[in-house]
């Protein structure tokens, strides 16, 4: 072998051994470069005769030649792994299933509150929505819970750590009730010059707030507060309105309602409102769906009302009861985990 190709040989060597492009163009440099050791070559040829000059030349410059095909070639060599490896990294799994935009739906509460709504709608009253944070006076005393007396805490309430201008703290509302004072006061402004005053007939669907965990209680919860207050309201009406509210929420006239006396310092007399299923897996047994009254007429009063004039009829109840019992849903806390495999039973 002459010098040649063992130059030739060592450069394919190194261009092989070469594993990235940066090296491969240090190798090259060993080789074809300024110094390298061709150019050295070539540079030799001038001390040459002519006849040897054009002999060793021509040999040279094959050699040459040889060694920039092998440069190339390995050239595309590392180009192509170079692209193999970007290929590799950026692969599309075409088999793997698309992602696919879930159908959302509404929540079992919610879709339990439109219900009610949607009822009371076609017996003729209004949607009112009001604040979760209230004044002490519009949670209690408005609704005639006398100052230090039990009933004020026959609920724990959470209050607020800011004042209202009675300088009482303000709460968050640990029922809709509320609401019928705001309702009623509107109303009564509203409709200040007519006499008599249109029929107050309203449901205050929303959340509400007391101190309670357990598998039937959540600290926070909902309730449908209801009023229909005029000339001629009773108890009577009282009862034929919420029967028929709960004979059609649940879709059956084979449903027993119960008005059992009770004491609410809001009205007078008082009543809880329980059911009992015909048939099914709750058949015969009395449950608890709201609570019930005549107005007291102190409350009147506060409305803003003459409670010689004016009565009615007002029941609270809790959406988030009803859905459990139309639903057959026996744990409370199910509704506000947002567990999907439990909300998307309902869509
Ligand atoms: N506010 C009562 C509660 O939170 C529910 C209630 C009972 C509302 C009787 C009423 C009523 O309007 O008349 O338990």
């Amino acid at each position: 072998m002459n010098d040649l190709d063992s130059l030739v040989l060592s450069a394919q060597d190194a261009f092989a051994t070469a594993a990235q492009a940066a090296e491969l163009e240090n190798a090259k440099a060993r080789f074809l470069g300024k110094g390298g050791r061709v150019t050295e070559l070539l540079k030799g040829l001038a001390a040459l005769s002519p006849e040897l000059k054009k002999q060793r030349g021509a040999e040279v410059n094959q050699a040459k030649q040889r060694i920039e095909a092998a440069l190339q070639a390995r050239r595309d060599e590392l180009a192509k792994a170079e692209l193999d490896v970007q290929l590799k990294a950026e692969a599309l799994d075409v088999t793997l299933p698309g992602r696919r935009r879930g159908t959302g739906g509404l929540h079992p509460v919610s879709r339990t509150m439109e219900r009610i709504e949607a009822i009371f709608a076609s017996m003729g009253f209004d949607v009112a929505e009001g604040p979760e944070i209230e004044t002490d006076w519009m949670s209690f005393t408005a609704l005639n819970n006398p100052e230090n007396h039990p009933a004020r805490s026959m609920q724990d309430t959470f209050y607020v750590d800011i004042k209202d201008a009675d300088g009482r703290w303000l709460n968050l509302r640990p029922h809709t009730s509320p609401m019928q004072v705001r309702y009623a006061q509107a109303h009564a402004r509203k409709h200040a010059g007519r006499d008599p005053m249109p029929e107050i007939r309203v449901i205050a669907p929303g959340r509400t707030y007391r101190v309670d965990s357990d598998a039937t209680h959540s600290p926070m919860f909902h309730q449908c507060e209801g009023l229909w207050v005029g000339e001629n309201i009773s108890f009577k009406d009282l009862k034929v309105v919420f029967s028929d509210f709960l004979r059609q929420f649940f879709e059956t006239d084979q449903l027993d309602v119960r008005f059992r006396p009770s004491f609410f310092p809001f009205t007078e007399p008082s009543a809880e409102v329980d059911i009992a299923f015909a048939s099914g897996p709750l058949k015969g047994r009395w449950l608890e769906v709201a609570g019930s009254g005549q107005v007291h007429p102190n409350v009147i009063r506060n409305y803003g009302l003459d409670p010689e004039r004016y009565i009615g009829f007002a029941f609270g109840m809790g959406p988030d009861r009803l859905a459990m019992l139309r639903y057959g849903v026996n744990d409370l806390r199910q509704f506000y985990e947002g567990d999907l495999r439990f909300l998307s039973q309902f869509k």
